[in-house]
């Protein structure tokens, strides 16, 4: 008999055109302009080695400029290659196919970690943030947006009975196929089994409404948003929060090489284009530029 498939699902991004049916031109400056303004608010203004978690087509990249190396991870070949395009190949830039749950990294390799528009895909919270905690260095900070079940549209519906889930209640609600809305109470639990410590949760898109961003310009709607943020009224479809990471010994950064296999967390060696585990033998190729250990070679 076959043995059942235990891996988490995905949601696979391969092939998407996330970048232009969801971001440009798509009437969302307001929800890209809120973002960037409160991942600023949050985000150490410089650091090492950041690496971004699920990154996409690299949308958020320009709000790193101070770190020294920044490394994107994403499950889908096709988004890191569209974020290549635009960033070009350097040692500044680290291109990673991989799934949140095995990430091919040595534990502490990294002193920030942001997470965004990503956690409502995933199915097994408390696997992908103790995987993040274990590449963060004691000390590091994470950057976690998620998408809040306690939002103030949700609770009207709720209330008029038009949504038969409780927004009040602490288990996730996957509302569509591998999209989680999550309650604030059950995200700092999970950050805080993880390993971390919660320090700031901003509530974040109060006007994400089409009838008000049609009308209103999306710069003075991120301003108002700035301003109803400082009220701390978590009721907005999404939040942002800011971690550290626990630890013995603050800023053990390890700046040492970056890989290691993301199935027995042994040391690889690279021979040309490929990255061999010394353990197993098993093999990871390196595409144009892009790590890919979506799945070892010859698998
Ligand atoms: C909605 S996009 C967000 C992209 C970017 N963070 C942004 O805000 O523009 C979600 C991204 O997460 C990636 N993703 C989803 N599940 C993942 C997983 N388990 N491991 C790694 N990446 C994942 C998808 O491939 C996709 O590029």
């Amino acid at each position: 008999m076959p043995k059942p498939d235990t891996r988490p699902r995905i949601c696979d991004y391969e092939g998407s055109n996330y970048r232009t049916e969801f971001w440009e031109g798509r009437g969302r400056d307001y929800e890209d302009q809120v973002e960037r303004l409160t991942l600023r608010k949050l985000l150490p203004p410089r650091g090492k080695r950041l690496m971004e978690v699920g990154a996409g087509f690299g949308r958020l990249t320009s709000e790193y400029h101070n770190y020294e190396q920044v490394v994107l991870v994403d499950y889908s070949l096709s988004q890191l290659r569209y974020a290549q395009e635009q960033l070009g190949t350097s040692d500044r830039f680290v291109y990673v196919a991989a799934d949140a749950y095995h990430l091919p990294f040595r534990a502490g390799v990294f002193d920030g970690a942001t997470i965004i528009r990503v956690i409502h895909h995933i199915a097994d919270v408390k696997a992908a943030l103790g995987e993040v905690r274990r590449v963060l260095a004691p000390g590091g900070t994470l950057i976690l947006e998620y998408a809040n079940k306690r939002h103030i549209k949700a609770m009207l519906r709720y209330a008029r009975k038009q949504q038969t889930w409780s927004p009040y209640t602490l288990e996730p609600v996957e509302f569509v196929e591998l999209n989680f809305d999550f309650h604030p109470r059950y995200m700092r639990q999970r950050l805080n089994e993880a390993g971390f410590t919660l320090q700031h949760s901003i509530p974040v898109s109060f006007f994400r409404l089409d009838a008000l961003k049609q009308r209103v310009d999306a710069s003075l709607l991120a301003r108002l948003d700035d301003l109803l943020q400082r009220t701390g009224l978590h009721y907005t479809p999404s939040v942002f929060t800011q971690s550290i990471a626990a630890g013995v010994s603050p800023n053990q950064l390890d700046t040492g090489s970056l890989f290691v296999s993301p199935l027995t967390g042994a040391e690889l060696s690279r021979e040309g284009d490929v990255l061999v585990c010394q353990q197993t033998g098993q093999r990871w190729a390196i595409r144009d530029g892009i790590y890919d250990f979506k799945a070892p070679l010859d698998e």
